[in-house]
């Protein structure tokens, strides 16, 4: 494995900041992808953090997502609405979404915004902490449009997007409860990780078109020369969907509803499709269902009777969902982001790409 640097959390986000302002965002969009990319980073998605920045820069001078959009209302009533990212930045496009969802949640009870269009929304965990900031549980399904890079359970091609959904409660006074998880095997991201000499996948994530399962990032990116942007659409294999047939029935629900309900269009349906991301969110103000003491205490002992049990292995532990996230970002917020260095040297490149010299860093 290749060896890291490791950069202060707020001097990588000033950096990536300046990138994606050379790159033609304005200044509160540029430190809006940056700080939601450094977010991942902090939580331990690596996957879905800085590393993205040199695809990000590529999609916007290639006009496969554009600065500056706003999200356009298809359909709208008091507790629902379709909108469309116009293939807007997701970090964009994904908080004006989500706080269209607040809002109506906050006046109705209830709210679902179905999103099409979207570019990259990231870590999906961020949109569900965003609602649970605003006091909602929240539900998201997301999907991405295009050609498909995991295969369902029992086939070797690639039909499904890598899915993930995300699950937010908040509770009184303490961190909200997060589950938030792609239903392939690994998200996309970890095996561009992989790729660019960082932690591995696991053996099994991925298939060939023969069936054989791997942990070779070279099944999905095909080979890779130096300096070259690893891209999914040259592998001939696939990723693999999680939890055998559950995993991938999850994953099949996402591209139907986040996909097929919202208007994104499904994955697996042909190359001609651009990358985008749909999501199908649903808001909820939990008082509205139940007395806001009774929820909170009831939330407040669960979390406890979970982190109470005994473990299965001697010195293990029992976490919560956004447990391990919390943990890392502490950690990260003190000691810095560890970026293994071809993924600096490509961030770089993506800086002097676009007019800044190595002094900005
Ligand atoms: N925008 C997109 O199109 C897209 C696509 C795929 C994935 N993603 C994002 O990729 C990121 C990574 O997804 P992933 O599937 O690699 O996540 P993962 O496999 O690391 O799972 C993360 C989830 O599992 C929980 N968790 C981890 N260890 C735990 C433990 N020991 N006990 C209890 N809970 C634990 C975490 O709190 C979190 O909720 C997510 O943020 C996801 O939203 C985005």
């Amino acid at each position: 494995m290749a060896k890291d640097v490791l950069i202060p959390a707020q001097r990588l986000e000033d950096f990536v900041a300046r990138i994606f302002e050379n790159a033609g965002c304005a200044a509160g969009e540029a430190r809006d992808v940056a700080v939601s990319l450094m977010g991942a980073n902090l939580t331990g998605h690596d996957s879905h953090g800085v590393i993205r920045v040199p695809r990000y820069v590529g999609y916007l001078k290639d006009g496969l997502v554009v600065a500056g959009q706003t999200i356009e209302v298809v359909s709208d009533a008091p507790s629902f609405a379709v909108v469309d990212g116009r293939l807007g930045l997701g970090q964009t496009i994904g908080r004006q979404a989500v706080k269209l969802g607040i809002g109506k949640a906050a006046a109705t009870g209830v709210a679902i915004v179905a999103l099409r269009r979207s570019g990259h929304l990231g870590r999906i965990g961020e949109w569900a902490e965003m609602a649970a900031e605003a006091g909602q549980v929240s539900l998201h399904f997301v999907n991405v449009s295009g050609p498909g890079l995991v295969a369902p359970f029992g086939g070797v091609e690639r039909r499904l997007s890598t899915a993930p959904v995300a699950i937010g409660i908040p509770q009184q006074g303490t961190d909200p409860v997060l589950l938030d998880f792609s239903t392939a095997r690994v998200a996309e991201g970890k095996v561009l990780v992989a790729q660019n000499g960082g932690k591995k996948v696991p053996d099994d994530a991925l298939i060939t078109p023969e069936g054989k399962l791997s942990g070779d990032p070279a099944v999905l990116y095909g080979p890779v020369g130096p300096g070259e942007t690893p891209n999914p659409r040259k592998g001939k294999g696939a990723l693999r969907a999680m939890g055998e047939h559950k995993g991938s029935g999850l994953a099949i629900m996402c591209e139907l509803l986040a996909g097929a309900l919202t208007g994104n269009g499904a994955s697996g349906l042909g190359t001609d499709r651009p990358f985008a991301n749909g999501m199908l969110s649903i808001y909820m103000s939990a008082e509205r269902f139940v007395a806001a003491d009774a929820w909170s205490e009831e939330v407040r002992e669960f979390v406890a009777a979970i982190r109470g049990t005994r473990p299965a292995t001697p010195g293990g532990e029992v976490l919560m969902p956004g447990d391990p996230e919390r943990r890392t970002r502490k950690q990260r917020l003190a000691e810095g982001v560890p970026l293994p260095e071809p993924e600096w040297e490509a961030i770089r490149e993506s800086a002097r790409s676009v007019g800044l010299n190595d002094s900005a860093v």
